[in-house]
């Protein structure tokens, strides 16, 4: 599974990126807002940063505003992934740009049949939100599940499950099981999958029992 971290903070990513452990970047109108600064700027600093996909939405609603705000924001670099939302004119717009080449991310997807129109305008990454799902008393995760299982069942999709709204190291490990092919990810949850008590139990042992030996290594 790819790890995607979610997030518009440059300082975020350029740490995790450094790590190695960093496939690409989603970013999202309230993350720049957070963020504070130009969109341009975010994402031209991020494409520095990182050579994988990065997630630049569109602020438009309608098909022809959507294609020029692509056109803008897919010529700050190659990996510029164009987020757009998962609606009719959306839709349209993710497939005229996959059919000029370029990567497309369709966003606030929260069911399979969403998920399927997408696989049919040729969605680069289709990102379902499994903890605004589960926020409404819904399993957000059992949607993974179901679109793993569509997709599987037609192998000439061109689709990849990028599962969005992910909010706690579990979710990241029930992605995983699902078969998400990549989870986006705010960094706090991607350092907290470090942590684990018996780790930090078992070293506290191990640095006590070491100053004991009186030994140094070197
Ligand atoms: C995905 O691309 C979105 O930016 C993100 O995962 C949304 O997460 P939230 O529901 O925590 O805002």
């Amino acid at each position: 599974m790819k790890f995607f971290v979610d997030t518009a903070d440059i300082g975020e990513i350029r740490e995790l990126a450094e790590m190695g452990i960093l496939d690409g970047v989603t970013t999202n109108p309230s993350l720049v807002l957070k963020a504070n600064r130009p969109i341009m700027e975010i994402i031209k600093d991020i494409c520095d940063v990182v050579d994988g996909p990065v997630s630049a939405e569109v602020s438009a609603l309608d098909y022809d505003s959507m294609i020029r705000e692509g056109e803008i924001l897919r010529k700050i670099a190659d990996n510029v992934a164009i987020k757009v939302p998962l609606t009719w004119d959306g839709l349209k717009a993710c497939r005229t740009f996959t059919g000029d080449g370029s990567m497309v991310n369709v966003t606030l997807c929260f069911s399979a049949p969403q998920a399927l129109l997408a696989a049919k305008a040729g969605a680069t990454f289709i990102s379902p939100f499994v903890g605004r799902l589960d926020d409404m008393g819904i399993d957000g995760m059992e949607l993974i599940q179901d679109i793993r299982t569509i997709y599987d069942n037609y192998p000439d999709f061109p689709t990849e499950i990028l599962a969005a709204s992910l909010r706690t190291t579990n979710h990241v490990k029930q992605a995983a099981l699902a078969g998400a092919d990549v989870s986006t990810i705010p960094p706090a949850i991607i350092k907290g999958l470090v942590k684990h008590p018996l780790t930090d139990k078992g070293l506290d042992q191990f640095v006590a029992d070491w100053k004991k030996t009186g030994q140094t290594i070197g």
